[in-house]
């Protein structure tokens, strides 16, 4: 099977590695892809937010599938134009991405599928905000409705903060604030079946112990030794299944992977949020763990072909640590030096932001590298991440030191 991975952060250098692990894939293209994807696979310049320009490559390269990594091309429709190519495409139409695109639509066919999340008011007006905002008091949390590169969500106790940010928005969500842990669950979905992967736990803010910005994803780990032991079925049940039965019976199938943002509250699993792609950093830690070939599956879910298929996974756990540029997120420094470091056993280095100049590798986004330990245990992960990127030097560039610390300590306590 000949592939084309479209994308250049470390997702797609985890999903790239994992394509090209499955003997099912003899040629893999990624566009554009980054140093460390170029590695391995065949890279292709290409703007992602360009369709015509995917469309055009897949057609010159004659390939069985296209995976999509990001959300501007699926939200832009790249799926339903390669569709009526007829090229085989994981990831949703522009309908379905919608899921993504819209917090407003994502909470209608969550209502209709009966689907639990917080409780909101889709608000338009002044009057409708203030209304809105009184209603659930604070710690408020105020959604922009429409795709906003991770700036959309603000979450404070300042009313006047909360106001300006609803105002700030042509349509805004206003919904209650949920108490309790937060989990990423993906499921694979064909459209009509979607396949549960086991649960990740991502870091949003930049700084240790949750402290400073909200970031695309400081690092992740994945199992969660203490989540219920029934999530994955439960989420299938009550989360996923319901919702793509819900996307199949609008006439707009859900072919991708559709991921379930969760707080695990008292009263039970709520949405926070759906994205209509694989997440980030968390593909960095699912993806090493699954053992269920990725081209097949991804294959399969392509063509509507899921059915009977399950999932299987190694019996290890895996800890991702994302070294970030200096100043990330609000105004990163790119250009910086990326010294040589050594490979440590059992991690992975995925590339993030990085390109080549003429000095060498140099850093080229907010997030440049994504570092990965392997290990029986929490503990074991933790220390192979921490060890392998205590080796790399990278000016100003700083990483959070507390990824799964607690949950580690937690673990040894048990
Ligand atoms: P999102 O962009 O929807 O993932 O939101 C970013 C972050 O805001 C989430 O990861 C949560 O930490 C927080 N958040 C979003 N919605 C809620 C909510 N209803 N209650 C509490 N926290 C929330
Ligand atoms: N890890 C958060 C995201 O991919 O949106």
């Amino acid at each position: 099977m000949k592939i084309l991975l479209v994308g250049s952060g470390g997702r797609e250098h985890a999903l790239g590695l994992g394509l090209q692990a499955d003997p099912e894939c003899n040629e893999l293209h990624v566009a554009p892809g980054n140093p460390g994807i170029a590695q391995f696979a065949t890279c292709h310049p290409l703007v992602v937010s360009d369709n015509q320009a995917i469309i055009d490559l897949a057609q010159h390269l004659d390939v069985d599938l296209v995976v999509v990594g990001p959300e501007v091309p699926l939200v832009n429709g790249v799926a339903d134009l390669l569709r009526a190519a007829g090229i085989a495409v994981f990831g949703p139409s522009k309908a379905a991405a919608q899921l993504e695109g819209s917090k407003n639509f994502a909470k209608e066919v969550m209502a209709d599928a009966g689907v639990p999340t917080a409780r909101s008011f889709t608000c338009t007006s002044h009057d409708e905000i203030e209304k809105a905002l009184d209603a659930f008091g604070a710690p408020y949390v105020v959604k922009d409705d429409g795709l906003a590169g991770g700036k959309g969500v603000v979450v404070t106790r300042d009313r006047q903060e909360a106001l300006e940010h609803a105002l700030a928005c042509k349509r805004v969500v206003i919904e209650e604030f949920l108490v309790g842990r937060e989990v990423s669950l993906f499921g694979i979905s064909d459209g009509k079946t979607i396949l549960a992967m086991q649960p990740a736990q991502d870091f949003k803010r930049a700084y240790d112990n949750d402290l400073g910005p909200n970031t695309g994803g400081m690092g992740a780990y994945s199992p969660l030794p203490w989540a219920p032991s029934e999530i994955i079925e439960d989420t299938h049940k009550k989360i996923l299944a319901p919702m793509i039965a819900e996307m199949a019976a609008r006439g707009t199938p859900f072919v991708g992977l559709l991921y379930a943002g969760l707080a695990l509250t008292d009263h039970g699993t709520r949405v926070i949020e759906f994205n209509a792609r694989f997440g980030d950093p968390e593909t960095q830690v699912l993806i090493p763990l699954l053992k269920t070939p990725l081209a097949s599956l991804l294959y399969r879910a392509a063509t509507r072909n899921l059915e009977g298929v399950k999932l299987e996974w190694k019996n290890e756990t895996a800890v991702t640590v994302v070294l970030a540029a200096k100043g990330y997120p609000s105004a990163p420094q790119f250009g910086d030096l990326l010294g040589d470091f050594p490979t440590v056993e059992n991690t992975l280095v995925y590339h993030a932001g990085t390109s080549h100049n003429e000095n060498g590798l140099v850093s080229s986004g907010g997030r440049v590298l994504t570092v990965t330990g392997i290990g029986s245990d929490l503990t074991e992960a933790r220390d192979r991440a921490y060890r392998a990127i205590s080796h790399i030097s990278l000016d100003g560039s700083f990483y959070r030191t507390d990824i799964a610390l607690n949950a580690s300590v937690a673990e040894k306590g048990n």
